[in-house]
C-alpha cells in the first residue's frame, strides 16, 4: 500500500492576490470549477491503493485544510503542522518519520498540480513501484516544452538511472539542455521507502535529519493534528529535496511521465492552462473586453472592463488589484515582499 504525502507548505504568492498568506494557492479552485488544487491531489490517489494520506502543511492552514479534506470525505489523514516552512527536504522527512515504517511506500505530491490525466499517473506510478521497491528514490520525469528555468532537470541514462540532476538551472544551461534533447523536467513527484529517503536525507545532509528527528520527538498532538517543536523545527536548515538529495543522491531512477501536468506557478500557467476564446483570451468572472488579445482577466467582485491591451493578466479582487505583462509573471513576488515589509 501506498501512502500519499501531500506538500501543502506554500502559499503561492506569485498568484497574488489571489493567494494570500492564510489563504493559499492550493485551498483556490483555480483551473476546477468546484475542487482546489490540495482536493484535485488527494482525490487524485484514490483510485490506487492507498492509506490514508499525510498533509505536512503551516499550521495557519490547518484549519482550511482539515475542511477541504473533511469535503471529500477523507476523515483519517494526519495532518503535520509545521510551525516555520523549512522547504521540502524536512517537510518530506516528517512525513517518512510519522509513517514509523522504514518500509513504508510514500508517493510524494505537490499539493498544487493539476494532472487530468489519471491513467498515466497510475501507469507511471506502478511503474515506478519495482525500482522504489529496490531501495531507489524515484522521480517521474516530463517532456520538457520550454527552457524554464523553475525546475529542475534529469537525465536520464541506462535502465532509468538518473546520470544527472540539476535543480534549476541558469536560463543559458537550461537552453542547452532543451536543446540537446536528453532532458526531462523533474516533475516534483516522488516515490520512495520512507527509510530509502531517511538514510539518504542522513548521509548527505545530517544537519537536516538531526534536526527534524528532534522536532518530531518533542511533538504534541493537538486536536487531530500533529504538531512538530517550534524552537527546534525553526532550528532546521531550510533546503529542497532537489537540492539535499536529488542532485546528491546515486540511488535516483526516473520513469517518464507522459499525461498533462502543469505547476500552476504563476498568472502565465495559469492563462496557458486555461480554455481560451477566439481572441485568445481567458476570461473569468464579471468581465467585458474589447479589441484585447492574449489577456487573463479574473474578476472576482466588480465588472472589469479591459480595452485595446494585450499580453496582460488583470487580477481584481475586493482589496487589490494586478495588473501585469504575462511576460513578467514572476515578478509579481517582488510586490508581495513589498507588501510583507511595507505593509
Ligand atoms: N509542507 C511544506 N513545507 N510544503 C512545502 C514547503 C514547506 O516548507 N515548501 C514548499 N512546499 C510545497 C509547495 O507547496 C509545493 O506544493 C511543493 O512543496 C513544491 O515546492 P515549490 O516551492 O513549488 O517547488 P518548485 O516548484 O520551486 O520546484 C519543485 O517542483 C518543480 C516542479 O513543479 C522542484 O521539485 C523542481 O525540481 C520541480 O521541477
Ligand atoms: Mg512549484
Amino acid at each position: 500500500q501506498i501512502i500519499p504525502v501531500i506538500l501543502s507548505g506554500g502559499v503561492g504568492s506569485r498568484l497574488w492576490p489571489l493567494s494570500r498568506e492564510h489563504f493559499p494557492k492550493q485551498c483556490l479552485n483555480l483551473a476546477h470549477d468546484h475542487l482546489s488544487l490540495l482536493q484535485q491531489t488527494a482525490q487524485r490517489t484514490q483510485h490506487l491503493d492507498v492509506s490514508a494520506p499525510i498533509i505536512v502543511c503551516n499550521d495557519d492552514h490547518r484549519f482550511l485544510i482539515a475542511q477541504q479534506l473533511q469535503e471529500l470525505g477523507i476523515k483519517d489523514a494526519s495532518i503535520i503542522l509545521e510551525p516555520v516552512g523549512r522547504n521540502t527536504a524536512p517537510a518530506i522527512a516528517l512525513a517518512a518519520l510519522e509513517a514509523n515504517s522504514d518500509d513504508a511506500m510514500l508517493l510524494v505530491l505537490p499539493a498544487d498540480h493539476v494532472i487530468n490525466d489519471i491513467r498515466a499517473f497510475e501507469e507511471a506510478i506502478s511503474q515506478a513501484t519495482s525500482f522504489a521497491e529496490a531501495d531507489n528514490l524515484v522521480t517521474f520525469g516530463i517532456t520538457p516544452t520550454r527552457p524554464e528555468t523553475g525546475y529542475g532537470y534529469i537525465k536520464a541514462g541506462e535502465n532509468h538511472d538518473v546520470e544527472k540532476f540539476v535543480e534549476k538551472p541558469d536560463s543559458d544551461t537550461a537552453e542547452k539542455y532543451l536543446a540537446s534533447g536528453d532532458y526531462l523536467w523533474n516533475s516534483g513527484m516522488f516515490l520512495f521507502k520512507a527509510g530509502t529517503f531517511l538514510s539518504e536525507l542522513k548521509s548527505h545532509r545530517e544537519d537536516i535529519y538531526q534536526a527534524v528527528s528532534n522536532a518530531y520527538q518533542n511533538k504534541s498532538q493537538d486536536l487531530d493534528f500533529v504538531r512538530v517543536d517550534t524552537e527546534l523545527f525553526s532550528a532546521c536548515p531550510e533546503e529542497s529535496i532537489d537540492y539535499a538529495v536529488m542532485e546528491p543522491t546515486k540511488q535516483a531512477k526516473v520513469v517518464p511521465y507522459s499525461g498533462d501536468w502543469s505547476d500552476i506557478g504563476a498568472w502565465d500557467a495559469l492563462y496557458d492552462f486555461a480554455d481560451k476564446d477566439s481572441d485568445q483570451n481567458v476570461l473569468i468572472g464579471d468581465v467585458m473586453a474589447e479589441d484585447t488579445n492574449n489577456t487573463l482577466i479574473n474578476a472576482k467582485s466588480r465588472l472589469v472592463a479591459a480595452v485595446g491591451v494585450n499580453n496582460l493578466a488583470i487580477i481584481e479582487t475586493a482589496d487589490a488589484v494586478l495588473v501585469i505583462d504575462k511576460n513578467n509573471a514572476q515578478s509579481v513576488k517582488k510586490i508581495v515582499k513589498r507588501i510583507q515589509k511595507e505593509g
